[in-house]
């Protein structure tokens, strides 16, 4: 494992990697084995993919041809609404593992909360772990409310929480209410899909560490104590967006990004996901 990125310890006791790449939006074959093997030689070692992304048979591909011992790298993978429900989880993860080319996930998420399957799918999860199908299992877009309704019948508890964060939706309460429940959260967006790095107060904060804007936001992400997995298909970015530990903010300046907390989402309210039982 790289050193420069820490490692975290889930509450199952398996480690991932702080930082992660993401792979939404990565499609190609070609841009997508440039993609993974450039972050792979710079130093990643998480690779984020899911169902909806349907990229999965190229991500499997991206990881053959790195051609490196399974235990060198974690990849973590999402159930899609659309294959909620016991049975249809089983056969979906199933299908994902054949098109990763992969025996097992590092980690498993439902990708959103929905109302119509929320303890069956979760249940689906809890035994592909059994199983051996998976290592770990996980939640993404969930709020307090459904980890305290999840609680109502689980049999294990979400190692990890994958949320919308940003320097626009810092998410305080709910990354609090995460620790103090031993779960781990993770932040999608980490750069606000990239529409916030000409923001004023992070360029300021980046000329003074004559760091970029996207390094502030990642470097304010690891020291808030999240994980994050940023995404670019372009060589300088992939490596600029791990360059990321030879530098620290100060409390001052974690207070200003802090600050920049507007509430906004680019992504979708999960409470409506819950209600619709799908994205969109
Ligand atoms: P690209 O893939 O063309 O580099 P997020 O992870 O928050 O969703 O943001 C991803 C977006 O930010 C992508 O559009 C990506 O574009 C862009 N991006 C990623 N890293 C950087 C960077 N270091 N500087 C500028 N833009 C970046």
């Amino acid at each position: 494992m790289n050193h420069s990125v820490p490692m975290l310890t889930l509450a199952d006791g398996q480690q991932m990697p702080q930082e992660g790449f993401g792979l939404y939006k990565v499609h190609g074959q070609a841009t997508m084995n440039t993609a993974v093997k450039t972050a792979y030689q710079a130093g990643y070692r998480l690779f984020d993919t899911a169902q909806l992304y349907k990229n999965e048979k190229e991500v499997g591909i991206a990881l053959q041809q790195l051609a490196v011992p399974r235990d060198h790298f974690f990849v973590t993978t999402k159930v899609a609404e659309v294959n909620q429900g016991y049975q249809r989880t089983i056969d979906s993860v199933k299908d994902s593992l054949h098109k990763l080319q992969l025996n097992y996930v590092n980690l498993l998420l439902i990708h959103w909360p929905t109302a119509k399957y929320f303890f069956d799918t979760w249940r689906a999860l809890e035994d592909l772990k059994q199983a051996g199908l998976t290592r770990s299992i996980g939640v993404s877009n969930y709020q307090m409310i459904h980890l305290q309704y999840l609680a109502t019948q689980a049999h294990e508890m979400p190692v990890l929480n994958q949320i919308e964060r940003h320097p626009l939706l810092s998410q305080a309460p709910m990354i609090k209410f995460d620790a103090d429940h031993q779960i781990i959260t993770q932040a999608w967006s980490p750069l606000g899909r990239g529409k916030i790095l000409d923001n004023p107060v992070l360029t300021a904060i980046g000329q003074a560490h004559h760091k970029s804007s996207a390094q502030v936001i990642l470097r304010w992400h690891l020291q808030s104590g999240v994980a994050f997995i940023p995404k670019s298909v372009h060589r300088d970015r992939i490596k600029q967006n791990l360059a990321i530990y030879d530098f620290s903010l100060s409390d001052q300046e974690m207070d200003q990004i802090n600050g920049l907390n507007e509430y906004h989402r680019f992504g979708k309210e999960p409470a409506l996901v819950y209600e619709y039982n799908k994205k969109w």
